[in-house]
């Protein structure tokens, strides 16, 4: 959304929504390769992307040629533009000889909720896929670009524990490069602060799984009936997100715990009692609207780049991929393969506030839009290969999927290394 219109997200709207016919896509294309023919370099590029999308049409509508299309529509996937390529669509390809660039022995700063491998996994599939969108190659996890371009600069993740499985996972993909005594990692209730010395850069997270304040933030209240939100206030935890130069916030699985929640607004001081209840996705407008109200007044778009990273998806209901008789992800080795599968743990209307939320802002603010290449994912959970209140699952627990099997965080290395992947070919 950041991005001024640029041709080809012009022509992915009426795509969606309207029927238009292939003539008018034809017409379409060639008016856009004849306007952006002067600008040499880029329009290359431009009709490319227009041609391929042409082809993907004629591929539908016309299966006979489907083969005459297809070398051609495979070569001609150009390299990742944040302003040109989307990664919403595209698949998962297996690749057994690619391995993570790190593992859960070697990464030194991995939570013990996320080593799979550490805790038993023992299957090692789900460590070789890589996300292939449809229209163009993302480039793999370079970390020493990373770290040239994080050169002298802060990078924070804001959010849940979500985003701190996207935080660990961006540290543990980049310190691998770094010797020992040239980084540093300081764990706060809050704060948290990784240093690449050499670089003099910091990739850091700190905990606001609202985002907004709560009663819940920290020690959290494991009785989500007990959890009041106080949807217009963010001070307290924004006063920490100043002079970063990249901000990534996230903020969705802990609004999806009812259907209802308790907010409250003006000072706890009034009392707790003084709370209403609301649905959710009104709730989660409420509380988004303060922290953009709050990026809006103090984030200068010139010296700080922010990012949102969309819902991640659960995955605990395996009816939603057909097998009415699974335990949740439990036991689960391989993606959904079926294009555009999308369950019931990724709320369409929570999409949609953040959408417009993010819409009306000051401040340009890109989505990295994890939401349908996760949705595949449901062999690369935690499941039983986790903790439950700081210790290891016992057999017991791992024998009980049902009630212990955690279908929300990811195994790292994983899905998150790609969300990274995503974000560093915005960077
Ligand atoms: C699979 O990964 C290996 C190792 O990184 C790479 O050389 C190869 O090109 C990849 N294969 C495909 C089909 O992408
Ligand atoms: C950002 O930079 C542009 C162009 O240099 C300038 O016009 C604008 O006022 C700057 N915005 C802020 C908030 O500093
Ligand atoms: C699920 O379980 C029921 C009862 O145990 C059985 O009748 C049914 O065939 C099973 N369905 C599948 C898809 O395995
Ligand atoms: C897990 O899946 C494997 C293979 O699909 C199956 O043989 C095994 O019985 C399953 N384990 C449980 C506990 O359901
Ligand atoms: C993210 O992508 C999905 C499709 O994969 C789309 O429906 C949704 O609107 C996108 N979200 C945002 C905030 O752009």
């Amino acid at each position: 959304m950041s991005l001024a219109p640029s041709p080809s997200t012009a022509m992915k709207t009426p795509r969606g929504k309207l029927p238009f016919s292939i003539v008018t896509i034809v017409v379409l294309c060639f008016a856009l390769i004849a306007l952006l023919y002067a600008d040499s370099a880029r329009s290359l590029f431009k009709s490319k992307s227009c041609a391929r999308r042409h082809v993907n049409r004629k591929r539908k509508d016309r299966n006979a040629e489907k083969d005459e299309f297809k070398n051609f529509a495979v070569d001609d996937r150009f390299e990742f533009d944040p302003e040109e390529c989307t990664v919403n669509t595209g698949k998962w390809v297996f690749n057994k000889s690619m391995n993570p660039l790190y593992t859960d022995k070697s990464c030194p700063y991995l939570d013990m909720q996320v080593s799979c491998v550490k805790n038993g996994r023992q299957d090692s599939d789900y460590r070789h896929w890589e996300w292939q969108p449809d229209d163009c190659t993302l480039p793999r996890f370079n970390p020493k670009v990373a770290l040239k371009k994080l050169q002298g600069k802060r990078l924070m993740f804001v959010g849940d524990s979500l985003q701190r499985g996207q935080w660990q996972s961006f540290v543990c993909l980049v310190e691998g490069i770094i010797p020992e005594d040239k980084k540093s990692l300081k764990r706060g209730r809050f704060h948290s602060v990784f240093k690449a010395k050499e670089y003099d850069a910091t990739i850091e997270f700190y905990w606001a799984p609202f985002l907004v304040e709560s009663n819940s933030d920290q020690p959290i209240i494991a009785d989500a009936k007990k959890r009041i939100l106080k949807v217009d206030s963010v001070e307290k935890h924004a006063k920490n997100w100043g002079g970063k130069d990249i901000l990534v916030f996230n903020s969705y699985v802990w609004w999806m715990s009812g259907l209802r929640l308790k907010t409250l607004w003006g000072s706890f001081a009034n009392g707790a009692e003084g709370y209403e209840e609301f649905d959710t996705p009104v709730a989660y407008r409420m509380g988004l609207k303060t922290w953009a109200n709050w990026v809006d007044s103090n984030i200068n778009p010139n010296k700080t780049r922010v990012f949102f990273t969309t819902m991640s998806p659960t995955h605990t209901r395996s009816a939603d991929w057909n097998k009415p008789n699974g335990t949740k992800c439990f036991n689960e080795t391989r993606p959904v393969l079926k294009k555009h599968h999308w369950g019931s743990g990724s709320d369409k209307r929570m999409m949609s506030v953040v959408g417009s939320v993010v819409g009306k802002m000051k401040v340009p603010v890109t989505f990295i839009n994890i939401t349908q290449l996760s949705e595949y994912r449901i062999d690369a959970h935690s499941s039983i290969y986790t903790e439950a209140g700081g210790k290891l699952l016992t057999e017991d627990q791992k024998a009980d999927p049902l009630h212990h099997a955690d279908c929300i965080h990811w195994c790292l290395p994983g899905v998150p290394d790609t969300w990274n992947q995503i974000l560093l070919a915005h960077l």
